[in-house]
């Protein structure tokens, strides 16, 4: 049975989306069967592996009110060149669907529902979530069997940290019982100040949560990549950034959780 890993931090820019785009990416160049879900009306995942976010006809959105069924909604094989990454892309739209739903029954399990029919066919579905602790961050955490926090390596990464535990807690306590911290991902180090460095000792000293060795450095190509559509491992296979998020595929493989 395939691990949903939701990839969330209600703080923007702290890499979510690039995790979520190139730890799939990499999870499939050692041969696994990913599913990526895009649940952020910004769509930049669905951006990032070269889909035109205007031209979709199908997409979260309308998977998520019932106009149309979970198959029409993947899109099978994004990536030219790397076999296994599907995804289930997001537009602007997605924007409404708080609204629209608020009064669906059991509507924090939307996605769950959804996707329920699909998900044996994959060895990992990631999630990649807004910004922010809305109804559509918890759809992906009753969904998923593990969450993923990125932590940009700045001033005021602990910011809203507790914030986000709890809610994890939460969900955890009233909604999906499986629930699990995956652990967090230091993201956008800067080998060239100690700033970095301090971050993420100091973040170490606050939290109890699993910290994934690999910690992603701040690297252009990994910046550039979304604007080519491609993951990083196809566009710039030995990049330091492609280097990194296949060392953190490996350890989120070998990760087992009770
Ligand atoms: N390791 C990195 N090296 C260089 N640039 C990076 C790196 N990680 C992310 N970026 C850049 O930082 C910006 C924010 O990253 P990203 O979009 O992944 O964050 P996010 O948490 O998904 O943001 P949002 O909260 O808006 O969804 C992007 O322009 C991205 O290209
Ligand atoms: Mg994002």
């Amino acid at each position: 049975m395939g691990r949903v890993i939701a990839i969330a931090n209600q703080k923007g820019g702290v890499g979510k989306t690039t995790t979520s785009i190139n730890l799939s990416a990499a999870l499939a160049e050692r041969g696994k069967k990913v599913l990526v879900i895009d649940t952020d009306p910004q769509g930049n995942t669905t951006s990032g592996f070269g889909l035109d976010k205007n031209e979709l006809e199908n997409t979260i959105y309308e998977l998520m009110i019932g106009e149309c069924s979970t198959e029409e909604a993947i899109k099978e094989n994004v990536v030219e060149g790397l076999d296994g990454v599907d995804i289930i892309p997001s537009n602007v739209n997605l924007a409404a669907v708080e609204i629209e739903l608020i009064d669906a029954e059991q509507k924090e399990y939307i996605l769950r529902e959804a996707i329920s029919n699909v998900k044996d066919n994959y060895d990992f579905i990631i999630i990649d979530c807004p910004p922010s602790l809305s109804m559509l961050t918890v759809n992906a955490m009753t969904t998923a069997n593990t969450v993923l926090v990125p932590i940009q390596c700045e001033y005021y990464a602990l910011e809203g940290l507790s914030q986000l535990v709890h809610t994890v807690n939460l969900v955890k306590d009233r909604l999906n019982p499986e629930l699990e911290m995956e652990g967090v991902v230091f993201t956008m180090f800067d080998s060239r100040t100690n700033l970095s460095l301090q971050v993420v000792e100091n973040v170490k000293e606050h939290i109890q949560e699993n910290v994934y060795k690999t910690i992603i450095p701040r690297n252009i190509r990994l910046a550039e990549a979304p604007s080519y559509g491609l993951p990083i491992n196809v566009y710039e296979p030995k990049s330091a950034g492609a280097e990194a998020y296949r060392l953190l595929a490996d350890e989120v493989i070998d990760r087992i959780f009770e």
